[in-house]
């Protein structure tokens, strides 16, 4: 399935890590080039414009790297700048913010979602806007569908609260995701959400996977953390169908061979614009240490 493809995926540090993680779990052959900002992390406390200005420098970079498929994994540059630089880029890219609201609304059985994400994500209202969108295209909750809710006829749904975490990225980016005052921190964003009865969260930003047991450890096991990064895999899957058939009608051409020949099935390229040992022992405790440090090369963004 994966064939010639290329992915590019990028984030602002380790975050989008828990996306390349769950495209290997579905697509083991898959080729990944990863963009990992950490020198400008976190973007959640950046302005709009410097979301749109780091994005429209890193889907380039991306695709000066071979990738022919981009997955703006991280939150805060999907809700910013993919509405206003997508039309710049003749080929697809793919974010997490309607896939979060679709499964979020395909999970909750009282109607009652919240959000945690980034202070930029939550200010754009951009997962406010996608659940209103996947509601009018027709998407209901599966529990009602079954009609496993108990409850006869459609309820209301909506995105009830929004908490922005602006501690956490710091936080995980510096490797400290299973500490006390991670824990701590975790209970304080979470009260709101609670306290407003939401049986549905979406983890609105890709670091936040990486505190997973401790959001479960207070919620417990009731309440459904919904990770975007699950429906990116077949939004991808539904991408390379496109482009294989653009590429068969003629109006696409297909990544060239000696391209292809610069990949080994399954390899991911790193890319990070600061620390790359940090970024090495952080991204290992997700993903089980099989990042070498050979792997990951340092590129400098914002010099050029
Ligand atoms: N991980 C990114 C996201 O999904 C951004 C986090 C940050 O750098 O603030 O939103």
């Amino acid at each position: 399935m994966a064939k010639h493809h290329v992915i590019g995926v990028f984030d602002s540090g380790v975050g989008g890590l828990t996306v390349v993680k769950q495209i290997l779990a579905s697509i083991p052959d898959a080729r990944i080039v990863y963009f990992g900002d950490t020198a400008r992390a976190p973007y959640g406390s950046r302005s709009k414009e410097e979301i749109i200005a780091f994005s429209s420098q890193i889907i380039p970079f991306l695709i000066s790297q071979g990738a022919d498929i981009i997955v703006a994994a991280c939150n805060t540059s999907s809700a910013n700048a993919l509405p206003v630089i997508k039309k710049d880029f003749d080929l697809p890219i793919i974010g997490p913010i309607e896939s979060g609201a679709c499964l979020a609304v395909k999970m909750t059985r009282n109607g009652k979602i919240g959000l945690l994400a980034t202070e930029r994500t939550v200010a754009s209202e951009a997962f406010h806007l996608a659940v209103t969108k996947v509601l009018t295209k027709g998407v209901r909750p599966l529990a009602e569908k079954s009609g496993a809710s108990g409850q006869s006829g459609e309820k209301p749904i909506s995105l009830v609260k929004s908490q922005a975490c602006p501690l956490f990225v710091p936080l995980i980016e510096a490797g400290l995701a299973d500490s006390d005052q991670a824990r701590n921190i975790v209970g304080m964003y979470l009260a709101p959400l609670t306290e407003a009865g939401v049986d549905t969260i979406i983890l609105g930003c890709t670091h936040y996977p990486f505190l997973n047991s401790a959001i479960t450890d207070l919620v417990g096991e009731k309440v459904v953390l919904v990770d975007p990064a699950v429906e990116i895999v077949s939004e991808l899957r539904k991408a390379f169908k496109e482009i294989e058939k653009a590429e068969k009608e003629g109006s696409r051409r297909q990544n060239s061979r000696e391209k292809e020949d610069q990949w080994k099935q399954g390899q991911v390229k790193y890319f990070v614009s600061g620390d790359p040992g940090l970024f090495v022992s952080v991204g290992n405790t997700l993903m089980d240490g099989s990042i070498r440090l050979r792997d990951v090369r340092l590129k400098d963004l914002a010099a050029e």
